[in-house]
């Protein structure tokens, strides 16, 4: 009776050996680029300036956590814009090519009505936003629902940027779920963390680990 009963549980996993087979034939995102070799100053922390950077981001055991206040300064004196703590990806901006930026990424429950992460040219603003609503919601910009939940847990993105056809693909997890026209034009660059927008919470933040970039010439 044991041995009868172990034989019908081993069988579904004999099949989904096969099934996962059969998924990652479909390939991922990453297929084809090559990865970007990454050191830390490629990762430049912009903060409320009159902070101490210690009191919006912390690095530990492969985590970046990015926190910031809807009544904090801007990340500089010269400019209004609204508080953030975000990554600007540095040394790798681009003008042509196909670039693909993936991450881990997780958002507590209660950050809302902020951008996580940002496709940038410094030339034609953002390209790409994706932010929280609601009740954790990603959204393209203000547009286009991407998942309707993210809080509270590891999701994988993926962002592929092809300057050659001005397109912008978004995955989750793998699996491409929305595709936008760029802003056409200039050097563009990745980032992440917290930018607050309209009627945000008051504390956003959000986390990221095994942050890549990738490219490949257009084909
Ligand atoms: C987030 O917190 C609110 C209030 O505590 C709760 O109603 C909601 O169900 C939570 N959502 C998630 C996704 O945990
Ligand atoms: C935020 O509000 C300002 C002023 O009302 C408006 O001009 C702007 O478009 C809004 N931004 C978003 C992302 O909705
Ligand atoms: C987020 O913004 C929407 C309008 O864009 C607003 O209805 C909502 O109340 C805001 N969320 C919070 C937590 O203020
Ligand atoms: C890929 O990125 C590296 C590092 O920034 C750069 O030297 C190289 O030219 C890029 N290749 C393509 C095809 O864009």
């Amino acid at each position: 009776m044991a041995s009868y009963s172990s034989s019908q549980k081993n069988f579904p996993h004999f099949l989904s050996f096969f099934l996962i087979l059969i998924i990652s034939c479909e390939g991922a995102p990453t297929d084809g680029f090559t990865e970007v070799t990454l050191t830390e100053k490629d990762f430049d922390v912009q903060r409320p300036y009159d902070v101490p950077i210690a009191e919006r981001y912390s690095f530990e055991n492969g985590v970046r956590k990015l926190w910031v206040y809807s009544d904090d300064k801007p990340f500089n004196t010269e400019t209004k814009t609204a508080p953030r703590t975000e990554i600007r990806m540095r040394n790798h901006d681009y003008s042509s090519g196909i670039w693909q930026f993936e991450g881990y990424g997780s958002v507590p429950n209660g950050t809302t009505n902020v951008s996580i992460m940002q496709v940038f040219s410094a030339s034609s603003g953002p390209a790409l936003m994706l932010r929280v609503y609601n009740d954790g919601e990603l959204w393209c910009f203000q547009g286009k629902l991407i998942e309707d939940d993210i809080y509270n847990r590891w999701f994988q993105l993926n962002v592929i940027h092809n300057v050659h056809n001005n397109k912008i693909t978004i995955f989750i997890d793998g699996v491409s779920k929305y595709a936008l026209d760029d802003n056409n034009g200039g050097d563009y660059y990745f980032k992440f963390g917290v930018y607050t927008q309209n009627h945000s919470s008051y504390y956003m933040e959000s986390r990221w680990k095994d942050v890549k970039i990738f490219n490949k010439t257009e084909v």
